[in-house]
């Protein structure tokens, strides 16, 4: 019996996360604690600039929503990299793309899971980037309006196909959907790290 039988899936369409919006909520339950004091990340991590030069961007902006919601974004992502070993993933390549399962028999992750895909999905629709600093990323954000990402939100996690006609996306879609289980196999010690763009891959922005 595969586990996709006893999914019920429940497609979210444009539905957005983070609108749970302020920061610096703690979450008791499973010990998921959400939050950016320096104690809380691993020694040696350089995060710092990725996220100064975050604030930087969003000050300019004047948006206090945005600001807001990159706060509440960053918490989650940061959550999903601490408990990263939590975490399970299927990647699937397709012609068009990937196709993706993430779960986690944790509910607590589950929650952050359901969360920060449709968040991260709806940021690539309204062209909300983050890691500037990481080409791969300003990348996704630059061919957004090649890429078509339905997300489908399950009991244990959620269920991702990311697809495009046009080649060099899908390369890059299919880099991106590798990051993630980079992410997932290796926490912060990978968010710390440039991600990885094949050769084959043609930049749209300058390299
Ligand atoms: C363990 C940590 C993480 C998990 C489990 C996770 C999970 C996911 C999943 C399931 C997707 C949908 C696409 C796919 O399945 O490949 C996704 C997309 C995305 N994530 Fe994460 N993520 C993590 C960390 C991060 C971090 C650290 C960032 C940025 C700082 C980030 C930013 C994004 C963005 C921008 C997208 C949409 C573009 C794309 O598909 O690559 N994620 N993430």
């Amino acid at each position: 019996m595969s586990k996709q039988n006893s999914l019920q899936g429940v497609s979210t369409g444009m539905r957005r996360g983070g609108s749970g919006g302020g920061g610096g909520q703690e979450r008791g339950q499973g010990g998921i604690r959400f939050g950016n004091a320096p104690s809380m990340r691993p020694a040696g991590m350089s995060l710092a600039d990725e996220e100064a030069m975050e604030e930087r961007v969003l000050a300019g902006s004047g948006n206090t929503d945005k600001r807001v919601r990159h706060q509440h974004d960053q918490e989650v992502f940061h959550a999903l990299l601490r408990h990263h070993d939590q975490i399970q993933r299927e990647l699937t390549q397709i012609p068009d793309g990937i196709r993706s399962l993430t779960t986690s028999a944790n509910p607590e992750i589950v929650r952050l899971l359901h969360d920060h895909v449709p968040a991260m999905h709806h940021r690539l629709e309204e062209n909300f980037g983050l890691r500037f600093w990481d080409p791969a990323f300003p990348e996704i954000f630059a061919q957004r309006e090649k890429v078509r990402m339905v997300v489908t939100l399950v009991p244990t996690g959620v269920l991702v196909e990311e697809t495009s006609d046009d080649p060099n996306a899908v390369t890059l879609i299919q880099a991106h959907g590798a990051v993630v289980s980079l992410f997932v196999r290796r926490g912060f010690a990978q968010a710390q790290e440039s991600s990885p763009l094949p050769d084959n891959y043609q930049r749209v922005l300058g390299a």
